[in-house]
C-alpha cells in the first residue's frame, strides 16, 4: 500500500562506519526569510542566489505574493519584484505560515503598521507559540489584534491609519521581536528605536541597510544596542543578494562528524556571522577539531568552510550569555555532549521552551529514551557523556513537529550503539530538505521506516 501523503514518516539512524567527503548545506533560513520580505517591500527587482527552498521560506514567499510582490524562480536564482515601501496590498485570504515562527512574526511586523486587515494561520506547532512578544509593541504602534485564544494563531491584525513610532526595549533576547518592530517602523513616520540589552542575530539591521533604509546602531554605556530606523523612506532592490550556507543546518553534519569515529568532513560556504557561531565556539572548547578554511566575505557576511574531524570531546560549562548566538543549536549540542567525557552544563535555556516544540522537554525525553544520562531543570540541562556510545540508542524519539529535534536525534543514532528512531521526519523539509541525501552521501546510515508501522 502507498503511504498516505499526510502520514508521519518515521526515520531510523544506525551506527555509521565513518563520515567523509565535502558537503554544502542550504542557504541560511533567517537571511532567506528576510531576503524575500525586504525584496517584496523594495521598489524594483532583487535577485537572490542561495535561497533556502525549505517549506518555511516558501510560506513567506507565498505571503509576500499575496501582498503584491512578484516572485519567480529563474534557474538557480529567485527574482523578486517588490511593491515599494508602504505599498503592500491587503491580502485577500489568510496568510498561512505553516511551521514558521520567523515568517509569521516578522510578517506581523511588516503589516502591523498598515491600515488593512491581515489574518495569520499556521500548523498546530505554530498555533501554540506565543505571539504576544510581537503583538505588544505593535499594539503600542496602534495595531489592533483580534485573536480567538490569547495571543496565539489564528489571529487578525489591523494597523492604524498612521502608526506611532516607538522606542522599545526588548524584554527578552529575540531577533524576531527586534525585527518585527524595525519592520513595522518602516511604515511609521519618524524614528522607531529598538533597545537590545543582549545582542541577537543582526541580519535585519544589516539587510535593511543593504536595501537602502536609513538605520543606525549605537551601543550605550550599559552595553545595550540601540537600533534606530527612519520610517517611510525608500527601499530599493538588490541586484545580487547572496545567501550563505546556514550554520544552524551545518550543525548536524558537523556534530555527526565529531562523534562518528574516523570521520573527516568539509562543510563548505557556512555563514560565520559572530551572532551565530556560539556552537562552533562551544565545540572547540570541548576539544573539537574544527578548522575554518577559506574565510572570505560574501554578500556582506563572513563565510568559510568547516573542516571537521572525529574528536575526543570533553564536557564544558556553556554560559547563559552565549545562548542567543546558538539558540537553535542546543538540541544537537546535547547530542555532542552525550559523546563527551564528563558533564556538559547548559544554562539560560528558557527560550527553548517556546520554539517549534518545548525543546528542553523534547531533548530530555529523547535522551531518556536512548539511555543518555542527563538532568534537566526549568532553564538548564546537564548531560553526562559516554565517548564510546555504549548502551546508547534503542529508543524512539517524539519530535512534536520539530525539525531540529528530528535531525539532532538522527545524528545521535549515527554513533550510538543501537539504532535511534524518530517518529516523524516530515518537518525536516521546513529548514533542510536535503538533510537525508546529504548525510547519506557523507556515509550516514539513515532509513525511512514508514512501512514498518503499517
Ligand atoms: C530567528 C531568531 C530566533 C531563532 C529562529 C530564527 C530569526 O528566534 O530561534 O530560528 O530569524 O530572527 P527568537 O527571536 O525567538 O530567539
Amino acid at each position: 500500500m502507498k503511504p498516505e501523503p499526510m502520514a508521519a514518516k518515521p526515520i531510523r539512524a544506525r551506527r555509521a562506519e565513518c563520515l567523509s567527503g565535502a558537503a554544502r548545506v542550504p542557504g541560511d533560513k533567517s537571511i532567506s526569510h528576510r531576503a524575500l520580505m525586504l525584496g517584496a517591500l523594495a521598489a524594483g527587482r532583487t535577485r537572490i542566489t542561495g535561497l533556502l527552498e525549505g517549506e518555511d521560506v516558501l510560506a513567506t514567499g507565498a505571503a509576500m505574493r499575496a501582498m503584491g510582490a512578484r516572485i519567480a524562480r529563474d534557474g538557480a536564482a529567485w527574482l523578486v519584484d517588490g511593491v515599494g515601501n508602504g505599498c503592500l496590498l491587503e491580502p485577500e485570504a489568510p496568510l498561512d505560515f505553516g511551521n514558521a515562527g520567523t515568517g509569521a512574526r516578522l510578517t506581523m511586523g511588516l503589516v502591523g503598521a498598515y491600515d488593512f486587515g491581515a489574518t495569520f494561520v499556521g500548523d498546530p506547532s505554530l498555533s501554540k507559540r506565543p505571539m504576544g512578544r510581537v503583538l505588544d509593541p505593535l499594539r503600542l504602534m496602534g495595531c489592533q489584534v483580534a485573536a480567538r485564544s490569547g495571543d496565539r494563531l489564528p489571529l487578525t491584525l489591523h494597523g492604524p491609519r498612521t502608526a506611532a513610532p516607538i522606542v522599545y526595549r526588548l524584554p527578552m533576547a529575540s531577533a524576531q521581536v527586534k525585527s518585527a518592530v524595525l519592520l513595522a517602523g518602516l511604515n511609521a513616520p519618524g524614528v522607531t528605536t529598538v533597545i537590545e540589552p543582549v545582542a541577537t542575530r543582526d541580519h535585519t539591521e544589516k539587510m535593511l541597510i543593504g536595501f537602502g533604509a536609513e538605520l543606525s546602531v549605537e551601543t550605550d554605556a550599559a552595553g545595550a544596542r540601540q537600533i534606530a530606523v527612519v520610517g517611510q523612506g525608500t527601499l530599493g532592490g538588490i541586484a545580487d543578494l547572496v545567501v550563505p550556507g546556514d550554520p544552524s543546518s551545518a550543525a548536524f553534519p558537523l556534530v555527526a562528524a565529531l562523534i562518528v569515529p574516523g570521520s573527516d568532513v568539509v562543510i563548505e560556504n557556512v555563514l560565520l556571522n559572530p551572532t551565530r557561531t556560539g556552537l562552533i565556539e562551544t565545540l572547540i572548547e570541548m576539544g573539537a577539531s574544527i578548522a575554518i578554511e577559506n574565510r572570505r566575505s560574501a554578500g556582506g557576511e563572513e563565510v568559510g568552510d568547516l573542516h571537521v574531524r572525529h574528536s575526543a570531546l570533553k564536557g564544558v560549562n556553556v554560559p547563559a550569555e552565549r545562548a542567543p548566538s546558538m539558540i537553535d543549536e542546543y538540541p544537537v549540542l546535547a547530542v555532542a555532549a552525550a559523546f563527551a567525557e564528563g558533564e556538559t552544563r547548559m544554562q539560560g535555556l528558557g527560550e527553548l521552551r517556546v520554539k517549534e516544540s518545548d525543546r528542553l522537554a523534547a531533548v530530555a525525553a529523547g535522551l531518556l529514551a536512548n539511555g543518555v544520562t542527563h538532568q534537566a531543570g526549568e532553564d538548564w540541562l546537564v548531560v553526562t557523556g559516554r565517548p564510546d556510545g555504549k548502551g546508547m540508542g534503542g529508543g524512539t524519539v517524539a519530535t512534536h513537529l520539530d525539525h531540529r529535534i528530528a535531525m539532532s536525534f538522527l545524528v545521535l543514532g549515527l554513533a550510538a550503539e543501537r539504532p535511534v528512531t524518530v517518529d516523524d521526519g516530515r518537518m525536516i523539509a521546513t529548514s533542510f530538505p536535503e538533510f537525508l541525501s546529504l548525510m547519506t552521501a557523507l556515509g550516514g546510515t539513515l532509513d525511512d521506516v514508514s512501512e514498518e508501522g503499517r
